[in-house]
């Protein structure tokens, strides 16, 4: 697009500002400002004010789930299916690597993190020696995406070539990059990071399946009769990587959906946790609780929201596909945006100043048939490395490790 459609468009949202300086950038800043915003999706600008609407709580009740107990009576049959969906080939797994990975203090990508004692052991190696070992049980490999962000694409592919893949067949390894939503200030107003470069940030871990879908990759998997999509986070260094039982337990049950959960360690433990909102799957995150949903235990003293979500879903293609064009919600974060004022200085505040914009992944489950939750063994599948100390930091991700037998 020219210069003048570009104006025209931003005119008719009222962003014109983002040209403010345009007349004062080289040639090549001015088409790089031009092509970053024909590229950006301005679309949740028009949803700005929902932020201020306040809509009726949902009618929140527990889910069942199925449990380990359970899982263990049925172990052999549904290992048995679903090493089958991974012999014909009807899996693939999706990592979600477009996170800033700003608690971590990482300025790289996340799975860049050296969790090794005694040589260097990246997270990004932790997940495809995970994914290893189902591929190996199956005896065929299995197509592995990889979202990455605007961001840290270029650093997280050239670090995977620069490890040849970490011993993964590259030929089955895709990368895409996430859609990126702009910041805005309190009045909507789409802000400048500088003078020739908007203000943006990956649109949350929700936008990986339309992101996915621009991309052409579904057309892929169509083709490759590809049906279910296991995708997981990836700071969780024994992430269980298209898991047989779980394959198999969603499919001979007919679910739209699967969430890997864990008993929580207390209540206040900061994950998702799995309930029915409306009477539909759907997770609430930990800061959406209020204390009463926090503690309510049953009949038995049990707590009856005690199931977390670690961050690593099943999904059945044909439903994502149909779910395209639902309305998730847009989440909206008041955070401190680094800008540029209307005069080009440069505004670095320590309090919030801008709003960004995501969509979580769990919110398309509203809009799918159901969700199986699956409950893992909290030490043996679940290691997060978010903080920098303390609790799930590398030092205990490391421990989990060891305590599994891997050498680091
Ligand atoms: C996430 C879950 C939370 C769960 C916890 C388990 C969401 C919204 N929250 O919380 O319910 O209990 O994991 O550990 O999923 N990502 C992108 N693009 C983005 C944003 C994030 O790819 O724009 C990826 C991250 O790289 C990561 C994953 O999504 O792999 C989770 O994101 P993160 O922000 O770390 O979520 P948590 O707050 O840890």
């Amino acid at each position: 697009m020219q210069y003048e459609d570009i104006r025209a468009a931003l005119d008719a949202i009222g962003q014109t500002q983002l040209l403010r300086f345009y007349e004062e950038l080289s040639p090549s800043e001015q088409q790089s400002l031009l092509a970053q915003i024909s590229a950006t999706d301005f679309s949740c600008l028009s949803r700005f004010s929902e932020k201020d609407i306040s809509r009726p709580a949902p009618h929140v009740s527990p889910i069942r789930t199925l449990t380990r107990g359970e899982i263990r009576k049925e172990e052999a049959q549904l290992k048995e299916r679903g090493l089958a969906l991974l012999r014909e080939g009807r899996a693939a797994a999706v990592l979600l690597a477009g996170g800033m990975g700003t608690r971590l203090g990482m300025s790289g990508p996340k799975g860049t993190c050296d969790i090794g004692m005694s040589r260097p052991v990246y997270i990004f190696e932790r997940l495809i020696d995970n994914l290893l070992i189902n591929v190996r049980a199956a005896g065929r490999p299995v197509r592995l995406f990889i979202m990455t962000s605007e961001a840290n694409d270029k650093a997280t592919r050239d670090f995977f070539e620069a490890h040849a893949y970490f011993g993964y067949d590259a030929d089955y390894i895709r990368f895409f990059v996430q859609d990126s939503a702009p910041a805005v200030d309190d009045d909507g107003k789409v802000l400048l990071e500088t003078k020739s470069r908007i203000a943006s940030s990956p649109n949350g871990n929700g936008g990986w399946f339309s992101s996915m879908h621009r991309a052409g990759l579904t057309d892929l998997l169509l083709a490759e009769n590809v049906e279910y999509l296991n995708v997981f986070n990836v700071d969780n260094v024994l992430q269980n990587i298209c898991d047989p039982l779980f394959l198999g337990a969603v499919d001979l049950r007919g679910a739209d959906s699967g969430a890997k959960v864990v008993q929580k360690s207390s209540p206040d433990e900061k994950t998702g946790v799995m309930c029915l909102k409306d009477g539909r799957a759907s997770v609430i995150e930990y800061y959406e609780m209020t204390e009463d949903m926090r503690h309510e235990k049953d009949e038995e003293g049990n707590y009856v929201y005690s199931f977390g979500v670690i961050g690593n879903y099943l999904f059945r293609l044909s439903s994502c596909l149909k779910a395209l064009d639902a309305r998730l919600p847009l989440h909206f974060a008041h955070k401190a945006v680094p800008h540029v004022d209307l005069s080009g200085r440069p505004v670095k505040a320590d309090q919030p100043d801008g709003w960004k914009f995501e969509y979580f992944i769990f919110d398309i489950l509203a809009s799918l048939k159901d969700c199986l939750p699956f409950e893992i063994e909290r030490d043996k599948e679940f290691a997060p490395v978010k903080n920098k100390e303390g609790n799930d930091s590398v030092a205990t991700a490391q421990a989990l490790c060891l305590k599994n037998g891997i050498e680091l």
